[in-house]
């Protein structure tokens, strides 16, 4: 069966489409390449043995995206990751983030209408649930006001897949990752934070290798055992294996609803401090860091109630924080080589 991988060549996608392909699905990738290289594909090839199929375009381009699908009319899935990403770039450019984030998933939607494709797994995100009152964050917890445009943008799209489904013969599952991080064991695929990342660990590694003189610890003051705030971070290829679980669910027909909705985290909480020691003990390498002040947005701690994922997706993040971070070094180190 052929999945269509939009930003297949970006963090995530590219983690994604291995473990599709090694489960013997075709893939073909659309990407434009505003966050990511074309020289993924060959990562992936050398990894999987096989070079996805690939077109370049933006996806805000209704007239080539319409065309796409109608030449593409096999699809039997979407996986949709491609969008724009960075909270604090959202809030100087909104409407970039609008335009780009809206305009890619309702074209996508139209087409999926127009050409009878009628499956889509649509990357949401933890931060619809804010800071939320009760932790674990469930899937049934209260989605609060947006933080950020970003965030808003991750909202309205599953508000616009939840009406577009109830009529259309299209079924969705929305996967609210946590904090993914770390990369592909075979240093081939991993993160690429064109200029300063604004995320944790690649600022972490960055930091370690002497890109950056020091980590920025932002807020020792929180309600928290250390005082630093507390996130759940998951490894990327945990992430990625439920993605095809979730294709391989809908395709199957094995959902209970139109429109599902899953977290996906380990359900551990871990400090910014921890996260820290968890690096230096599986590297051996030792960090500089300092405490500054809070970031303005940042909630204080969010983990994942990981229940319904495992009870019904039979899916698990089986990687452990240290194995995150050794993998997330192991890739800044692969990086340092290419250069
Ligand atoms: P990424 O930037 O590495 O990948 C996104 C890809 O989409 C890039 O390759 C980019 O070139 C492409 N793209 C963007 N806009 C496009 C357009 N209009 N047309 C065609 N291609 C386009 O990001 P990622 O970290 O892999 O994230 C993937 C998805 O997961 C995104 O939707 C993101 O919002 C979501 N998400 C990410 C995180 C995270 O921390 N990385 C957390 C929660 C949710
Ligand atoms: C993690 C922790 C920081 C950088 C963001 C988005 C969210 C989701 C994931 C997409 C926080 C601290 C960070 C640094 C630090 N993305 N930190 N020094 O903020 O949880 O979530 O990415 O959907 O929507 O908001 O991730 O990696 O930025 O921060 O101390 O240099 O690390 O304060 O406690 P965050 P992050």
């Amino acid at each position: 069966m052929k999945i269509l991988v939009t930003g297949g060549t970006g963090y995530i996608g590219s983690h994604t489409v291995v473990e599709l392909q090694n489960k013997g699905f075709e893939v073909i990738i659309v990407d434009n390449l505003s966050n990511s290289s074309i020289e993924v594909l060959d990562s992936i090839a050398k990894i999987s043995g096989r070079k996805p199929l690939f077109e370049k375009f933006d996806l805000t381009d209704a007239v080539r995206t319409s065309e796409f699908f109608r030449l593409h009319n096999d699809i039997g899935a979407i996986i949709h990751f491609a969008a724009f990403k960075a909270v604090g770039e959202s809030v100087e450019f909104p409407l970039m983030y609008y335009r780009n984030n809206l305009t890619s998933l309702i074209n996508i939607l139209q087409g999926m209408i127009d050409n009878g494709i009628g499956n889509i797994v649509f990357s949401s995100s933890c931060t619809v649930y804010g800071q939320p009152e009760v932790l674990p964050a469930s899937e049934n917890s209260p989605i609060l006001k947006a933080e950020s445009p970003y965030g808003n943008t991750k909202q309205i799209c599953e508000e616009i897949i939840n009406d577009t489904c109830v009529n259309a013969s299209i079924r969705s599952i929305l996967l609210r990752y946590f904090n993914p991080i770390g990369a592909h064991d075979s240093g081939l695929i991993g993160e690429l934070p064109t200029g300063i990342p604004g995320n944790l660990v690649p600022y972490l590694t960055q930091t370690a290798i002497g890109k950056r003189d020091f980590l920025r610890v932002w807020g020792n003051d929180y309600v928290t055992p250390d005082g630093t705030a507390i996130r759940d971070y998951i490894h990327v290829v945990d992430l990625a294996k439920a993605h095809v679980i979730a294709v391989e669910r809908m395709v199957n027909r094995a959902g209970k609803k139109k429109v599902e909705v899953f977290n996906l985290g380990t359900g551990n909480g871990f400090s910014v401090l921890e996260v820290i020691q968890s690096f230096e003990r599986s590297t051996g390498v030792k960090l500089n860091y300092k405490i500054m002040e809070r970031r303005a947005g940042d909630i204080v701690k969010v983990w994942a109630d990981t229940t319904w994922a495992n009870q019904e997706l039979g899916w698990k993040a089986e990687k452990t924080l240290d194995e995150m971070t050794r993998s997330a070094w192991m890739w800044e180190l692969a990086l340092a080589q290419k250069k």
